[in-house]
């Protein structure tokens, strides 16, 4: 039995909750996102309610004061948010947003405005770019981690320091590189994107790519090359060889330079293949040596 003013979490051991917390960050669940529990079942039975135009959420969406037990505060209940569209509903309204946007910032304000995509309720925040969006050359990853969820950049966790690492062995810093993601919401507990969410964000990345208009473009890991250079082989097989992409930016259409390499998280934990990421590098920077001065 409580007693007024505790909690069910009470009844534990530092221990047992010791226990709990490493459970919940093993299945995935590494961040705490707001102060009270959701009931993100009731929260949706809700939402379909109202689509039907009931008058009133149910009560089990919505517990009453009343219903809290004796000397607990009842749950704050979050403003109930209307579903994601379905997913081609979805890809649709992005293609035509992505192409809208005429710069980075309103590309950047397009996302921002943008609900089709379900990772964006997970995450903290948008995590758009980093570096210099003039530059010749843009990094496109997989999808912020938990660091760069929290900051808003990408690639600023330990893989974000080693592919700092990697540009720097080519005299390279984020001043001189764009770098940006296919996916710009984190997905929870760091998993991989599905391929509908993947669909959804792919016209974003088109159209980022495309507004920062580089010379070339480097695809870190399987994923970034799966999705953009429409590779179906593994990146082993990928990695190193140059292909070409297509770009339509606002100056019009423009064939550049695309080249995959492994993605800096894969190197930390196979160290080993950092000798085959150096070649992809010396290629990129004979590449870069390359090209002729900007008017
Ligand atoms: N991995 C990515 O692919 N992108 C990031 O921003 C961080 C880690």
């Amino acid at each position: 039995m409580l007693e007024d003013g505790q909690t069910p979490l009470d009844a534990y051991s530092e221990a047992e909750l010791s226990s709990l917390l490493r459970w919940y960050v093993d299945m995935g669940v590494d961040l705490a996102i707001d102060d009270a529990a959701h009931d993100r079942f009731a929260e949706s039975a809700a939402a379909a309610a109202a689509r039907k135009g009931a008058q009133a959420p149910s009560r089990a969406a919505q517990p009453a004061a009343a219903d809290a037990p004796a000397g607990r505060k009842p749950p704050l209940t979050a403003p109930v948010a209307a579903p994601p569209p379905p997913p081609d509903q979805a890809a649709l309204t992005a293609r035509e947003r992505a192409a809208a946007a005429q710069n980075l910032d309103e590309l950047r304000a397009a996302l921002d405005a943008f609900d089709g995509c379900a990772l964006k309720r997970t995450a903290s925040r948008l995590v758009f770019a980093d570096g210099n969006p003039q530059a010749r050359v843009i990094f496109v990853g997989e999808a912020p981690g938990g660091d760069e969820d929290k900051q808003g950049v990408p690639f600023v966790g330990r893989a974000g320091q080693l592919l700092d690492r990697m540009l720097a062995a080519i005299g390279l810093d984020r001043t001189g590189a764009y770098i940006a993601n296919v996916i710009p919401w984190r997905p929870p507990g760091n998993r991989t994107p599905t391929p509908q969410e993947t669909a959804i964000c792919l016209p974003f990345v088109q159209r980022q790519i495309a507004l920062g208009n580089p010379d070339i473009l480097v695809c870190l890991g399987a994923s970034a090359a799966q999705t953009l250079l429409g590779v179906r082989d593994g990146i082993m097989k990928t990695r190193g060889r140059w292909v070409e992409y297509p770009i339509e930016s606002p100056q019009g259409h423009r064939t550049i330079r695309a080249i995959a390499t492994l993605h800096p998280a894969y190197l930390l934990r196979q160290p080993a293949h950092k000798r085959l990421v150096w070649r992809d590098l010396i290629e990129l920077k004979k590449a870069l040596d390359a090209l002729t001065p900007r008017g």
